[in-house]
C-alpha cells in the first residue's frame, strides 16, 4: 500500500504519469487499508478482490492494525483472501495472528535466493504461498544483457549489482552452459529459467514482467516445458558455482 503524502515509511522517489516529481510513502495505517480498498473495488467496477497484498511493511504502523483493518475488509465479503508482499517470515507471523495470510510476494530468481533462508522453509511448513517476482532477475537471465548493454536513461538496472559488467559476465557464462539444455527442448532460456522458478521448493507462482507482446506470450509457454529431477540436479550443480561479485 503507498501513500502520497507524509504518513508512513518513505518508499522512493519516483513520477506520475504527466513526468511530475513525486514521494512514495508506505502507510498502512487502517484508515489507508481501507480507503484504498474501496478505491480499488470502485476503479476495477467489482465487489470483491480476490487476494488483497499489503505492498510493503510500514515501520510506522504496527502490524496488528494494519491486519485488523484486513480482517475487517475480508468479513465485510470485499475481500476474499489475505496476503503480503516483501514480509519477512517474522512479520507474517504477527499478520497471521491477526488475519490468515495465504501468501507474501517476494523477490526471488535463480541470483537472488535469499529468501530460501527463513521464508521459503516458513511458508512451506505453514502452508502460504509464494508469488516470485522479477524471476528473469528484470532481463539478465535471458542471456541478453552483454557486458557493454547500453540502457535507456533512467533505467535503474545498470545500478544493481547484478548489472555490474563482471556480474553480467559471470552470469552469461553460467547461462552458456544451460542454454544446450534450453535448446534441447526447443525452448529460450527465459523460459527455461522461468520453468526452473516455479519448479523450486515453496514457490507457487513466477511473476514475469514483460516489455511486450511477444515476451509475455514466449513467457506463458514455459508452462508446457517439463524439467526432470535430473535436469534441475544439473542446473542447480552449475548455477550453485556461479559465484557473484
Ligand atoms: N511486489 C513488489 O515489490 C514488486 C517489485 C518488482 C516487481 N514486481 C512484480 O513482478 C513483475 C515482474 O518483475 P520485473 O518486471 O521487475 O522483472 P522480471 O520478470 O525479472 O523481468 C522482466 C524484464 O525481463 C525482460 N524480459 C521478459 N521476458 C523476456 C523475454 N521473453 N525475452 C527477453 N527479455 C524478456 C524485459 O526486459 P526489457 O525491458 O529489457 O525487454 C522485462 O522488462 C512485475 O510486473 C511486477 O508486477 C513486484
Amino acid at each position: 500500500m503507498t501513500w502520497e503524502g507524509t504518513k508512513g515509511t518513505f518508499g522512493f522517489s519516483s513520477t506520475d504519469n504527466n513526468g511530475k516529481a513525486i514521494d512514495i510513502y508506505k502507510y498502512a495505517g487502517r484508515d489507508s487499508i481501507i480507503r484504498e480498498c474501496e478505491a480499488s473495488l470502485r476503479r476495477m467496477r467489482t465487489d470483491y478482490i480476490d487476494l488483497y497484498q499489503i505492498h510493503w511493511p510500514d515501520a510506522t504502523t504496527p502490524i496488528e492494525e494494519t491486519f485488523e483493518a484486513v480482517l475487517r475488509l475480508k468479513e465485510q465479503g470485499k475481500i476474499r483472501e489475505a496476503g503480503v508482499c516483501n514480509y519477512s517470515a517474522e512479520q507474517m507471523k504477527q499478520a497471521d495472528a491477526v488475519c490468515k495470510l495465504v501468501s507474501n510476494q517476494v523477490p526471488f530468481s535463480m541470483v537472488e535466493r535469499n529468501i530460501e533462508k527463513e521464508l521459503v522453509p516458513y511458508c512451506i511448513e505453514n502452508n502460504k504461498s509464494i508469488l516470485a517476482y522479477s524471476p528473469l532477475q528484470r532481463g539478465i537471465l535471458t542471456g541478453k544483457i552483454k557486458p557493454d548493454h547500453k540502457f535507456e536513461e533512467g533505467d535503474h538496472r545498470p545500478k544493481t549489482p547484478f548489472y555490474q559488467p563482471d556480474n553480467i559476465a559471470r552470469i552469461n557464462a553460467f547461462l552458456s552452459i544451460i542454454k544446450p539444455l534450453a535448446e534441447s527442448k526447443n525452448a529460450t532460456l527465459a523460459q527455461l529459467v522461468i520453468r526452473w522458478t516455479i519448479e523450486r521448493p515453496g514457490i507457487t507462482v513466477a511473476l514475469v514482467g514483460a516489455r511486450n507482446a511477444g515476451q509475455a506470450l514466449q513467457n506463458a509457454d514455459a508452462i508446457n516445458i517439463k524439467l526432470t529431477s535430473e535436469e534441475i540436479d544439473y542446473i542447480n550443480k552449475h548455477l550453485y558455482a556461479l559465484q557473484l561479485v
